[in-house]
């Protein structure tokens, strides 16, 4: 086959269909090589780019450019309506859905967060009012869909960097996974075996700790405190946690903190040294660790064998990989690359 050239890799489409099938029970089909615009992607661009500038302008100018609908808080506007109606549509089509089932009393298999919203399942509790569905379906599939993304988009950027490490990753899968053909694709046969990939993880700990996909977190002090440091904090103080700074600290890291290791994770047993999540917190810490964790390595695991396995990925020369203005970890430009056959 001949070499396919990738724009933006395509991964954030892939997860978008992913979180859009868990969220809304639809699977929009974006991920497609022609890269079709996808009006919610634009959304959540021009939403995390407006949050960025928020953190970085002085609050009364954020608020005026608010009051004046320009720049980006006019596109922040324009992403929640938009946001709005891709929302407004998918709940009028899934409330039909759920009446006809309920009408017809069938056996449903579908599950996913809009259907337990509006079924009153146990997990969701009584239905609530439709713009509450919408607000917590939006920030369901903006906390998943880049986060998971962006992981894998700088994982491959950092293994095409480092031969060896993907050299590795090559020998585990084949290791460990008995692989099916599934519409011409070798995937892994069984999920449950993607557990014993620990390389991988220690790979994927690696990226999170150089790329996390949130760089910084925003905490603001609901009353006085002390942090563990002993630094005394007031009331309304924000508290900026710098994710990606500490990941790159000497102090807690060591000398080769800016090289990508996955050896570092792995202890001389073989096993995967787990660090507290305060000392890597792309996850963040506590009881607003991310809920999304643990299904977040399935995912990335699955998909990161899924293309190991089948393809040689190789990056185009000559980009200027920078990140952008954003409270994502975003490349600037996107990332290019070649995918061919193995
Ligand atoms: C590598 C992938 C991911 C990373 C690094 C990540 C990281 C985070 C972080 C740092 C937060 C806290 C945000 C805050 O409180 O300000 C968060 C929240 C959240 N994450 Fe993830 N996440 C990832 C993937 C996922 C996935 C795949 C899902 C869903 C399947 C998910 C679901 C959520 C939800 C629902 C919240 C909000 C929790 C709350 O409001 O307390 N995340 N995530």
């Amino acid at each position: 086959m001949a070499p396919l050239f990738i724009k933006e890799f395509g991964l954030l489409t892939h997860a978008f269909d992913i979180g859009c099938t868990m969220a809304v029970g639809f699977n929009p089909g974006v991920l497609s090589i022609e890269f079709p615009e996808n009006s919610f992607h634009k959304a959540v661009s021009d939403t995390m780019e407006a949050a960025f500038y928020r953190y970085v302008m002085p609050d009364s100018l954020w608020k005026l450019q608010s009051w004046l609908q320009v720049g980006k808080e006019k596109k922040r506007t324009e992403a929640w309506k938009a946001f709005d109606d891709i929302l407004t549509h998918y709940i009028s089509i899934q409330r039909h859905k759920s009446e006809k089932t309920m009408a017809s009393s069938d056996e449903d298999d579908d599950f996913n967060f809009l259907i337990c919203y509006l079924t009153g399942h146990e997990i969701t509790g009584p239905t609530p009012k439709e713009s509450l569905i919408r607000d917590n379906i939006v920030s369901f599939l903006l906390a998943s869909v880049d986060s998971y993304s962006l992981t894998l988009t700088w994982f491959f950027y950092l293994i095409s960097k480092t031969p060896m490490v993907e050299i590795k990753i090559r020998q585990e899968i084949k290791r460990h996974l008995s692989m099916e053909q599934v519409e011409g694709l070798q995937i892994p046969s069984n999920f449950n075996d993607l557990s014993k990939l620990t390389y991988l993880h220690a790979a994927f700990n690696e990226t999170l700790r150089l790329f996390p996909p949130f760089p910084f977190e925003l905490r603001i002090c609901t009353k006085p405190d002390f942090l563990p440091s002993g630094h005394r904090v007031d009331r309304n103080t924000r508290v900026l946690i710098g994710i990606h700074a500490m990941g790159r600290m000497e102090s807690l890291w060591g000398e080769d903190c800016y090289e990508f290791k996955p050896e570092r994770w792995i202890s001389e047993e073989g096993k995967l040294i787990r660090e507290s999540p305060s000392k890597i917190c792309a996850f963040l810490a506590g009881p607003r660790i991310c809920p999304g964790k643990e299904l977040s390595y399935l995912l990335m695991k699955a998909t990161a064998t899924a293309i190991i396995h089948n393809y040689n990925v190789h990056v185009l020369e000559g980009q200027n990989i920078s990140p952008k203005n954003s409270v994502l970890y975003q490349m600037k430009k996107g990332f290019m690359v070649r995918v061919k056959n193995r």
